[in-house]
């Protein structure tokens, strides 16, 4: 199968939201805008589209994708909702909240996209293009992260083309994104449990259950030996260069990724210097994360030396997504 194609890219206005609807609709593959990081979006009961979704990301297909519906009414058609799950969308979407159910009966996401789980995973996106997108089009829309697979995430349009320029139909480009890092991923399949860190933080999740999420190692341990989040690959977000994680000093040659007012040791010297957040705010360096590891690899150092990022709140997924982009290469 060749994939190659031109690939448009159309500011976001009602004329591109109708494109994308019948791009979509015809089977091809649209980039858009969420809160969270740009998608890379196909018609969820489409298996054709879907194959060739995986081969433009070039991700490995045992991966399941999240299916995004316009509401929580359209994701009752697809999945079976208990009391705890019914909580946290009615707190969480649309936001940045992915919830792993079970299968409703009838369920139209195809079997390529959960790659043969029971489960599904869905999400409300609260971005204004892609709620218009996903009421436009009408239906379920399957959508990873508009990167190749292993790349870092896109938060902006001209990170998507810098990846799939020519193997993908569409690009609405509506900016760049609020959240910055990826939705947060919570199983309700029994007790719920926290497969992903992202754009909401555990505590505001745990505030609204009322008790712990449970770790996803201990749910394993109850239940079968299938991946959990089967995406959590760990080395995946990995930038070309090497990637040193809590640095108390800056080594000859690196790049700086800074986070706070004090910069290290050495940082005087870097190839590069950028700071997550200056004023050490970590909903701006989930925003900024992406962008600035894409801008320090480009720089050509050898190495981006990262300084320690406090791990509450936001700081769970981004240390979670720079621990990934550390990890030794698949
Ligand atoms: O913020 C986001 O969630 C973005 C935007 C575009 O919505 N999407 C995103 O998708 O991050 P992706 O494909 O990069 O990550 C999906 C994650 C993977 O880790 C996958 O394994 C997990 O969701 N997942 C999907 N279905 C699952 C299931 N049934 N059980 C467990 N994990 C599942
Ligand atoms: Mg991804």
């Amino acid at each position: 199968m060749s994939i190659l194609t031109t690939t448009e890219i159309l500011a976001d206005d009602p004329g591109a939201i109708d494109a994308c609807a019948r791009c979509l609709a015809g089977g091809g593959l649209v980039a858009f805008p969420t809160e969270t990081v740009y998608g890379l979006g196909a018609d969820a009961t489409n298996a054709e589209a879907i194959a060739r979704l995986y081969l433009a990301k070039g991700r490995p297909s045992f991966n399941p994708l999240i299916a995004h519906v316009d509401s929580l009414a359209a994701a009752r058609g697809i999945a079976r909702f208990d009391a705890a799950a019914l909580k946290l969308a009615e707190a969480f979407w649309p936001g940045p909240l992915t919830l792993v159910l079970p299968k409703a009966d009838g369920c139209p996401v195809c079997e390529l996209a959960t790659a043969g789980l029971d489960s599904v995973a869905l999400r409300v996106p609260g971005h204004p293009v892609a709620q218009a997108i996903l009421r436009s089009f009408g239906g379920a829309v399957v959508a990873p992260s508009a990167n190749r697979s292993g790349h870092v995430s896109p938060t902006t349009a001209a990170h998507v083309r810098a990846d799939l320029d020519g193997r993908i139909d569409l690009i609405v480009d509506g900016g760049p994104v609020m959240v910055g890092v990826e939705s947060s991923i919570v199983g309700c399949l029994g007790t719920p449990v926290l497969l992903r860190p992202g754009g909401v933080p555990r505590e505001a999740i745990e505030r609204v259950l009322g008790w712990p999420l449970a770790e996803p190692l201990v749910a394993a341990a109850h239940g079968s030996d299938a991946p959990l989040a089967p995406g959590m690959l760990a080395s995946h977000y990995a930038p070309r260069a090497r990637v040193r994680l809590d640095a108390a000093e800056v080594k000859p040659g690196e790049a700086l990724l800074a986070f706070g007012p004090e910069l290290p040791p050495g940082a005087e010297a870097a190839a590069l210097v950028r700071n997550l957040s200056p004023r050490g705010d970590l909903s701006e360096a989930a925003a900024r994360l992406f962008g600035l590891l894409r801008e320090l690899d480009g720089c050509g150092a050898a190495a981006i030396a990262v300084m320690p990022v406090p791990p509450h709140g936001l700081g769970e997924a981004i240390n979670d997504r720079l621990r990934r982009a550390a990890a030794p290469r698949a």
